[in-house]
Formats: C-alpha cells, structure tokens, sequence
C-alpha cells in the first residue's frame, strides 16, 4: 500500500491557490498517497476560502500546519520565506518555496545552507524550468546545427503587480518583497538566462523609479557577460499598462540558427530561422508533444514535488539553482548602486 504523504500550504494567496490547482492537476495525489492537512493564512477569509476550495484544514497557526504534515509549501510574500524554511528544516519536512527565495542575497544563501544541511528534498518556483517553450529553445540552442550563442535580448515587461488581478499591495513594501521587478520578477528571467546560454561572469546594471515606491525599481536594464564568450541584455519593466499583464520576448542569436520566443510563456510559440533558409515554429500541444523526449521527469512542477519527496531524491529546480540566481540579480543592483559599474559574480 501507498505510503500517505501529508502536505500542508503555508500562504494561501494566489500562487499557493496556483499549486494547489497544479497539484490537483497532476493526477499525482492518488498514486503517491497525498494527503492535504493544514493551510494557514493571517488573512482569515483567505484560510477558508482556500480550504474550502481545496480540501486543505484551515489551521490557526504556521506551526499548526508545520505540525500537520510531511511537506510544506511556503507561498507567503517574500520576507516570510526564511523564518518558515528554518522551521520546517528544522522539523525535517520536504520544502517546496516560492521564488524569490529571500529579500536579499545573503538571506537566500543562509536558507541555502539550512536546507543543504539537514538534507531536505526542496524545491522553487522556478517554473519555466519545466516550460515547454524554453526547453524547446534551449534544445535548438544546444543542437551543433545552431552553432555557439553569440548574443542574447530578453524583454520582459508587465503592469506594476499591486493591481490587477495580483491585487497585492505588499509589492509596493520593500521589507516584504525586498525590491522590485527585478528580484521580485524577473529572477525568473535570470534563472532562464542561466539555463539557455549558462554562466554569467560580470553584469553592468542601470534601474529606475517612476512609481516612486521607496527600494522599489520598476525599470532595469542589465548587460551580461556569459562565461561562454556570448553577451546579452535583460531589460524588465514594470509600467501602468493593464492590458499588458506579463509578456516575455527572447531573442538568441546563434552562430547558424536565430530563434524567438514571443507568446505565451508555456505554450510558445517558439520560431526559428537557420543559415540554410529553414525556418520553423512550435506552439501549442505541438511543442508539449515535441519536448517530451526532452524532459527528466513531468512537466508539472508540483507532480515533481510530490515524487521527489516520496522517493526520497532532489527535486529540481532546488534552492542551490535559485541561489545562483540570486547572485546575479544582487550583482545587477550593486551594478546599479554605482552607475552602472561593471560587477564580477564571483565579487560577492
Ligand atoms: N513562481 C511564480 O511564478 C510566482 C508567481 C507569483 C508569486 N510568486 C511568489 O509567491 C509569493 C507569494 O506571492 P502571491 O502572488 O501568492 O501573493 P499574495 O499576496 O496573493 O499572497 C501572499 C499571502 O501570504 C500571506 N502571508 C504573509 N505572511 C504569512 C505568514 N507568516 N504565514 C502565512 N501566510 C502569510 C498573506 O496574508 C497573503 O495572503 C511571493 O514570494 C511571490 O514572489 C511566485
């Protein structure tokens, strides 16, 4: 028989109510004996509306729920994340957290250590790991037909998360979100970065502030150096333009093989142009089909959780992935700090 596997949700906002449905939808629940037990939120009504909606037992209390099961999700606003890592470590429990992991660098690398100390499975929310759409593109990237990465353009803008359907004021708080676009979103856009093209050696940064919400950039343009030989540029924007809600457009520039990402952040599409004249693009259930071959496992994030946890492994992407990110993010606003000075990530 199925061993039970007891999962508690600490946070019960919009990415917690995200895993939850995720997690439903993963059809792991059954084969891997889960059960959901705990769910806290300060916010009341948020307790019970997410219970009632997904089975969870609204608790009283963080420690309730750390009580309550076997593997935690921490999808509280940013500046919560350490304190409930540490507690969970210390109880033993699978940790899955929301990125980013901390408000600042030296934080995440302290929750780093703790996890990597007492051994937990852990996993981030860097979901585009498991995103068809850049795992198609670095499939094409890594082909020898591309030829080696030259050059990289990443945009990635959307209206300032404190409306819309984020809704959430505490974007605007930097002891809560410890800084703006940048850390706050776009270290999704560093971590893919990361996983296209590979090592970042130095950055130089510039940001601004036209919403005027103190330590919180909306606007940052970075150039990066890869260790590879290859340059690029990140440019993450936070504005008022509510019928932009958050779009990506990449651009690799390789040797033989030009390809573009500019859709939907999932489903693509994903195009490209080669040497030879050939031209392609994938969307849809086409590019879901096209990188199954190309995954180590599911293409959701929560079902990848849940079986690491029970076979007792790493899961991927974990806090040591996301550490790396944060380095660079840090370089980029100590860049920033100076002008625009150029920052090594080893400098840290
Ligand atoms: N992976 C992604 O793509 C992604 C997307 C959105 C948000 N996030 C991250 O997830 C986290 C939460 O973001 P959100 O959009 O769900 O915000 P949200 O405002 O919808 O929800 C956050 C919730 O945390 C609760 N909270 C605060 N302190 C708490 C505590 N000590 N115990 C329990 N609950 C507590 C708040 O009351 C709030 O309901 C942030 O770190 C954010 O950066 C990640």
């Amino acid at each position: 028989m199925t061993k039970e596997l007891r999962v508690g949700f600490i946070g019960a906002g919009l990415i917690a109510t995200y895993h939850s449905k995720s997690l439903r939808r993963s059809g792991i629940e059954a084969t891997h004996g889960v059960v959901r037990t705990g769910v806290y939120d300060p916010d009341t009504a948020r307790t019970e509306a997410f219970a009632a909606a997904s089975g969870h037992t609204a608790m009283a209390s963080e420690q309730a729920v750390l009580d309550s099961c076997d593997a935690v999700y921490i999808c509280t606003w940013t500046s919560e994340h350490r304190r409930l890592v540490a507690a969970a470590a210390e109880r033993g429990l699978a940790i899955f957290c929301e990125k980013p992991l901390a408000i600042s660098l030296d934080l995440a690398r302290e929750m780093t250590e703790t996890v990597l100390a007492t051994g937990v499975t852990n996993q981030v929310g860097l979901v585009l790991r498991r995103s068809p759409v850049y795992l198609w593109a670095k499939h094409l990237i890594d082909s020898p037909d591309a030829g080696r990465v030259m050059s990289v353009v990443f945009r990635d803008d959307q209206f300032i998360p404190i409306q819309g359907h984020y809704s959430s004021t505490w974007r605007a708080d930097k002891r809560l979100a410890g800084a703006g676009t940048l850390l706050e979103h776009s270290i999704h856009d560093v971590d893919m970065l990361r996983f296209l093209v590979g090592d970042v050696a130095r950055v130089s940064a510039n940001s601004a502030n036209f919403h005027g919400h103190d330590g919180i950039e909306d606007v940052v343009s970075a150039c990066l150096a890869f260790s590879t030989g290859a340059t690029g540029v990140l440019t993450s924007v936070w504005h008022d333009n509510l019928a932009r809600p958050s779009l990506r457009r990449v651009e690799v520039f390789c040797e033989r093989r030009h390809i573009v990402i500019d859709g939907d952040d999932w489903f693509g599409p994903v195009s490209w142009v080669d040497h030879d004249g050939v031209t392609g693009s994938l969307e849809s259930d086409e590019l879901v089909a096209a990188v199954v071959p190309l995954r180590d496992g599911t293409d959701n994030p929560d079902g990848e959780f849940i079986r690491a946890t029970v076979e007792g492994r790493a899961a991927t992407p974990d806090f040591t992935t996301a550490l790396r990110a944060h380095e660079i993010v840090d370089a980029m606003y100590r860049s920033a700090a100076t002008d625009g000075a150029m920052v090594m990530i080893d400098d840290a």
